[in-house]
């Protein structure tokens, strides 16, 4: 039996065992038998909830491109790593082999060691799903450097506020990209954010979609002729085990975007081991993950997962629905591919088109399908399993968040029973804990309560960048030495958890986590609101949609007009992005609130979700009135 591999259920529940009685030597095992280390750690694991820190495999030192790409050089140089699949289908796809890879990441890395990088640099980028994307992460890696990805669907103040916030010198954009039928602008995006950043002095640009741009003297560059210039070997940095690997930010119930911090070993050990058993890789699989390089799910999974595995992993850069709602059955067809990991919204969306999609496609190469982001409902997941997998692919409904790093609750495929809407069984390692309103941890099965750990792993995030309280704050304080995810979850009575949702202000739209306080912020810049309050509500694709409830400086009637709505929906944009744009708007003339002054959601939340009968006791409200209002307006 393998600790790294398991490969039926006995193994699961005897690995799961020993990973809780001894965590310890359970990971040591597992950093021990596959991965390259400089040095060997002295301690696995050390930690101080109070604080809180912790470090894992503490002293040792080593560097992430060796284990994701040099250590495969003998013996797999010549397997593909990348298979990159353009956003024209008529465009060639591209074969990237392992020995290619460290040929373009030592030669990026070289740029970026000219340009005067250094380990603990922060280096954002702001690039489309090609290559130079995943090579850029790995650049990163090789010298030491910290890199900061922002999703390219972002807008330009959200893209300034992230550089600003972790001080990059320098940003790997393109001169544009491909979305389905249409061209985005991201350089002009770049330059609009870089007026209201000092600090970036390089500007490294990739040739995409060969627009006019304009280039800044000494400070823009073309990356290919540096490229072509530069040096093709690149000695690795050699990192202490907790050095960050990266930031990645994610959006919070209040404030700005959290800079979530993770280290190298932790976090090479966690994405690899996850990666081998939640999907069971072998050797000449091929697989996809959809996701953007731009969120946690790309970063661990299309690329440190993936590669520190020596698999052989996609780089999509289209979109689904481009040039029909074929595209994704015709690149499983081209490529072959094993293992398909996408997210509930999409499966939603392709499921609504007609099933000739699906069907005119060869899909006998897969094996397991995967789903994640949010909660995947029934319907979507038997329209999944009977006509993408034809009933003869497990799927795995794989739980996990930015801060952890990796999947945490999920089938093991071929081991684990499946059950629609059900995440299954912590992965070895895990603790999960489901915690009541008191506070107290709900022992046994058929409860529901927070979704809680209550033991570190090694892929947890150590720190939100440039504030280390916020951190505790968020994650540490609302149970007492337990990590709180913000999700409300229910055990049934096999011990199985389905994630009900989100229990902060956070709402996730298409798989997107947006925080409402940076929404509400957004809207309240526009010159005639005076506040606002969004809460969610249920969309068929989306998962959830926004709802907007906004009371104007003037209500004359003049005021509320069609474009007024366009515009709240404009500066959304422009503050955060299309992504955050808002489904339905109410004026309103008063929100109802409690007698302290805070927005009742929950009463908000009851009339978007057109559920009234039940809005609980309103009389302790401040100002009850404007609840029967709201309702009779109700959009
Ligand atoms: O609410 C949970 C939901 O997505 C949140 C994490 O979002 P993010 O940090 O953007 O990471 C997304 C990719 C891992 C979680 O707190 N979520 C994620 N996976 C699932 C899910 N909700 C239900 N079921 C899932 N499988």
């Amino acid at each position: 039996m393998s600790n790294y591999h398991i490969k039926n259920l006995e193994e699961y529940f005897q690995v799961y065992r020993k990973s809780i009685r001894d965590p310890e030597s359970f990971w040591e095992e597992i950093a021990e038998e596959n991965f390259l280390w400089r040095k060997r750690w002295d301690k696995v694991l050390e930690y101080d909830l109070s604080k809180p820190e912790f470090s894992w495999y503490k002293g040792a030192k080593l560097n992430i491109t060796e284990n994701c790409i040099d250590r495969h050089i003998y013996g797999r140089g010549d397997k593909t790593a990348i298979i990159f699949e353009p956003n024209d289908p008529s465009e060639k796809a591209e074969h990237i082999s392992y020995n290619q890879l460290h040929e373009r990441v030592c030669k990026f890395a070289n740029v970026l060691l000219d340009h005067g990088v250094k380990k603990g640099d922060r280096v954002c980028i702001y690039l489309p799903m090609i290559p130079e994307l995943p090579v850029s992460l790995l650049a990163c890696a090789r010298i030491g450097a910290i890199h900061s990805v922002v999703f390219a669907g972002f807008s330009s103040t959200a893209l300034h506020t992230r550089i600003n916030d972790s001080d990059c010198k320098i940003v790997i954009t393109s001169d544009g990209s491909y979305r389905g039928g249409k061209t985005i602008d991201l350089k002009g995006i770049v330059d609009e954010a870089l007026e209201s950043c000092p600090g970036v002095k390089t500007v490294l640009v990739v040739k995409r979609i060969n627009s006019e741009i304009s280039m800044k003297p000494n400070r823009d560059k073309w990356l290919q002729p540096l490229l072509d210039e530069a040096n093709n070997t690149c000695v690795p940095e050699i990192m202490d085990a907790e050095d960050p690997l990266f930031i990645l930010y994610t959006s919070g119930s209040t404030g700005k975007p959290k800079g979530i911090v993770h280290t190298t070993a932790g976090y090479m050990v966690y994405t690899a081991y996850t990666f081998k058993n939640v999907f069971q890789y072998r050797e000449n699989d091929v697989f996809w993950c959809t996701a953007d390089i731009g969120w946690i799910t790309g970063h661990s999974y299309i690329v440190y997962g993936a590669l520190a595995n020596g698999a052989t992993t996609v780089l999509f850069e289209g979109i689904p629905s481009y040039p029909d709602f074929g595209r994704f059955w015709e690149v499983i067809q081209k490529h072959k591919v094993n293992q398909f990991y996408t997210a509930p919204t999409a499966i939603r969306a392709l499921a609504k088109e007609r099933l000739d999609f699906s069907g005119n496609y060869d899909l006998s190469s897969l094996k397991i399908l995967g789903s994640v982001g949010e909660p995947i409902n029934e319907e979507a997941w038997h329209w999944y399993n009977d006509n993408i997998g034809k009933k003869n692919c497990p799927i795995v409904d794989t739980w996990w968040q930015t801060e952890t790093a990796g999947i945490m609750i999920s089938p093991i495929p071929y081991s684990t029973p499946t059950i629609p809407t059900y995440a299954t069984l912590p992965l070895p390692g895990v603790q999960p804990a489901l915690m009541d309103e008191n506070g107290d941890e709900l022992k046994g099965n058929l409860v529901s309560g927070r979704l809680c750990l209550k033991f570190p792993w090694p892929g947890m995030a150590r720190t939100i960048w440039g504030n280390h309280d916020r951190f505790r704050e968020t994650y540490f304080s609302t149970f007492k030495d337990f990590y709180f995810t913000g999700d409300g979850a229910l055990r049934d009575s096999t011990g199985y958890y389905r994630i009900t949702g989100r229990v902060d202000d956070v709402i996730i739209v298409s798989g997107h986590n947006l925080g409402t306080a940076p929404i509400e912020d957004a809207i309240n810049e526009h010159p005639a609101v005076s506040e606002s309050a969004i809460v969610g509500f249920p969309h068929d694709v989306k998962g959830n949609a926004l709802y907007g409830f906004i009371i104007l400086k003037e209500t004359g009637e003049g005021r509320v007009h069609d474009n007024l709505r366009k515009e709240i929906n404009q500066i959304i944009t422009e503050h955060i992005g299309p992504i955050a744009k808002l489904d339905k708007i109410q004026f309103v003339t008063g929100l109802p609130k409690t007698r302290s002054g805070k927005i009742m959601r929950r009463i908000l939340r009851k009339i978007a979700e057109n559920d009234t009968d039940n809005l609980g006791d309103i009389s302790t409200l401040l100002n009850p009135e404007c609840v029967q209002e709201i309702m009779d307006g109700a959009v």
